[in-house]
């Protein structure tokens, strides 16, 4: 049984602290910019979905571009085969705030409310900035986030990809209308570590903001079925250090698993982030996937342990985190 329960400000509901993140629900319908096999079919996919609410878990994140909207979409036929469920789910998306997109209160508007008829729902629990590249300041992004809550369209906000100085200046222009900040989306994994070395993490703490870890399992390559002979498949560019460099952390995630009765790799690099004080979001193609990541869920890991993993983690030099952001 987990003891830990996070919360979005704004949102009056706990959850798990764990997600599942959808990007690749839907990716065969993106070209150039998907990065995953596209193998998965919508029947794997509610089964990755059924496991991971069996399992307690509430909060799901995807954005307007996965799938090109297709991701959305396949979480509203989800929702809508079963509608009891909606209030028991926590529902985050993003809003691409493509520099073109001038008027930036009319955009986030309109691309909220597709995303909404997509997902068949009322109103969505998070709406995130997706990244920082909107030509446009912070206080017009903060109107534009601020008039969507007061028309009941989504109940909390946050961020994705911002810097410990955009987020605090984000913060900043939401707190001046009445608005918490929520969240903050960053690349964080024990191959990741720049949430911590740039003081992000320590900022969320701080600011009541919470950190949602993606490409917590290095899009597969923390979990132990990759190799350097054996590499994952398809554009990933999120984590890409060569499979060479990661046999290592791979080797004492089995360790320290084997030693908290017999934990998988991708359930330590889960743990180690939970226990940072993320709330990691990893990716799930079908129920065993989900089921294996769930069990993340109720353990902690020690002090020692805790040590023994920062110790063999990859800090992360390849991904100028907040400053060159990938799309995923
Ligand atoms: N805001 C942003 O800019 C941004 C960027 C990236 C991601 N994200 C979010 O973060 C979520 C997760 O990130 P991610 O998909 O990049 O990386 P990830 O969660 O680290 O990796 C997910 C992939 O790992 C494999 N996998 C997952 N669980 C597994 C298990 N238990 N055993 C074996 N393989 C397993 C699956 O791919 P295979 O089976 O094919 O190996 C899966 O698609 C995304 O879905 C998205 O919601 C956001």
């Amino acid at each position: 049984m987990e003891t830990l329960s996070r919360n979005f400000a704004g949102l009056d509901r706990q959850f798990a602290p764990l997600g599942v993140g959808t990007w690749a629900w839907g990716d065969s319908a993106t070209w150039g910019m998907g990065s995953y096999d596209s193998s998965l079919t919508e029947a794997t996919i509610a089964e990755a979905w059924q496991a991971s609410l069996d399992a307690g878990i509430a909060l799901f994140d995807t954005a307007e571009v996965y799938g090109k909207g297709e991701s959305e979409r396949i979480i509203g036929r989800l929702l809508a085969a079963e509608p009891a469920r909606r209030s028991s789910v926590v529902l985050a998306t993003k809003f691409m705030p493509s520099p073109w997109k001038l008027n930036v209160r009319g955009a986030l508007r309109d691309a909220l409310a597709a995303s909404i008829d997509r997902l068949g729902v009322d109103c969505v629990d998070l709406y995130q900035i997706h990244g920082p590249i909107s030509l446009r300041s912070h206080n017009a992004l903060a109107d534009a986030l601020a008039a969507i809550v007061a028309d009941g369209l989504a109940s909390a906000v946050g961020v994705s990809n911002y810097s410990v100085k955009e987020m605090t200046s984000m913060h900043g222009a939401l707190s001046a209308r009445g608005l918490p900040l929520a969240s903050n989306q960053v690349e964080y994994s024990m191959l990741r570590r720049r949430p911590e070395t740039t003081g992000l993490l320590e900022a969320c703490g701080r600011l009541g903001v919470v950190l949602l870890a993606y490409s917590p399992i290095g899009q597969g390559r923390l979990t132990g079925k990759y190799s350097a002979t054996n590499p994952p498949q398809g554009r990933r560019s999120f984590s890409d250090h060569p499979m060479e460099q990661i046999a290592t952390v791979i080797t004492e995630l089995r360790r320290i698993g084997e030693a908290n009765g017999g934990r998988t790799p991708s359930q330590v690099a889960l743990r180690w982030l939970i226990d940072k004080g993320a709330v990691p979001i990893p990716g799930a193609k079908n129920a065993a996937q989900a089921t294996e990541n769930a069990g993340a869920l109720g353990w902690t890991l020690s002090g020692d342990d805790l040590a023994a993993l920062d110790q063999v983690s990859l800090v992360g030099t390849r991904t100028l985190q907040g400053r060159v952001w990938q799309h995923g």
